[in-house]
């Protein structure tokens, strides 16, 4: 594999542990100003210190992330539908190799939509994708879109994982389900898992904990965090399981105790931060951030 290919992948997938946090924000892309996603850059700029990369639009790159940044960026460059519209699935690649250059993508994300009206469309366009992608060493990562009258089963989520690797993705940014290591067992290459819906914290921690023993790499979470109370608590717990080993009911307690804490209520106290696990890689103390803002806290459909 090529190094810039390589060093990027790295960049996304911690190689000292084969452990990935991805959050993702990119939801505007056909859902608009999604519930608690209304001011991008208010959500992302406590979050972004936590997380290993960010999954975002070129739109809201540029406008809502300071370039200073050291946090890698995901780009999505699929798009043209909307929520509203006939069908989600009519998506084409809608930013050049040249302006995901320019915006240091350490990966292009698109969706692919196995079993819709538009599956040869976007199965075409993940190809081409990857072939004008490796000629810069930028890796792909492919999402397998589900919706209504998609399924959510290992039965398809395998055939469109395998499908998604099989046109060279680099990862593969799936669902988690029943039986999730048939869907990791059979693509051979790293597989995220996607949050979904809003669920409980501790639900949400339980489905990264069984991700990740199901084979993932770890969590390419959105809605889960930041449509949380608590966005920066509940980014932490993830980080915990993902990068801490921590177990369901710890990183839970972790949510519970970070949520709790009010920083600055008392002058000159010091805000409780948690100690880290012992011999893993600082799991809810990662790379220091440019500090740009303060936090901020209908769900929409199942479709993504
Ligand atoms: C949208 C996406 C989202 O990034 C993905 O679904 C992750 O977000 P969430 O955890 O909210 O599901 O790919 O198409």
């Amino acid at each position: 594999m090529d190094w810039g290919l390589q060093n990027r992948i790295a960049g996304i997938i911690n190689p000292q542990n084969n452990r990935a946090l991805m959050l993702a924000v990119d939801h505007g892309y056909f859902l608009g100003p999604t519930e608690k996603l209304e001011n991008p850059t208010k959500v992302i700029a406590p979050l972004l210190k936590y997380c290993d990369s960010l999954m975002l639009t070129r739109g809201v790159q540029r406008a809502c992330v300071p370039a200073a940044t050291r946090t890698p960026m995901v780009l999505r460059v699929s798009g043209g539908s909307s929520i509203i519209g006939e069908d989600l699935s009519q998506e084409d690649i809608t930013v050049s190799i040249q302006d995901a250059l320019r915006l240091n993508a350490s990966a292009l994300a698109m969706s692919i939509f196995v079993g819709s009206k538009y599956e040869h469309q976007t199965i075409v366009n993940l190809g081409k994708l990857v072939g004008d992608a490796q000629q810069y060493g930028i890796p792909v990562l492919a999402v397998t879109a589900v919706g209504k009258e998609l399924g959510k089963d290992a039965r398809y989520l395998s055939l469109a994982c395998r499908i998604a690797a099989e046109q060279g993705a680099h990862i593969v940014k799936t669902y988690y389900c029943e039986n999730f290591e048939k869907v990791a067992d059979s693509c051979p290459v790293p597989i995220i898992v996607a949050g979904g819906k809003k669920i409980p914290e501790r639900d949400a921690l339980e489905l990264t904990y069984n991700s990740i023993k199901g084979g993932a790499v770890g969590v390419d979470m959105g809605r889960n965090i930041w449509q949380s109370e608590h966005p920066v608590a509940m980014i932490r717990a993830v980080r915990s399981i993902v990068h801490g080993n921590s177990d369901v009911e710890r990183a839970y307690e972790m949510y519970k105790k970070l949520s709790s804490e009010r920083p600055g209520k008392r002058p000159g106290a010091k805000p409780n931060i948690p100690r880290p696990i012992p011999n893993t890689p600082d799991p809810g103390n990662p790379r220091p951030e440019i500090n740009t803002g303060s936090t901020s806290a209908g769900s929409p459909p199942d479709t993504i």
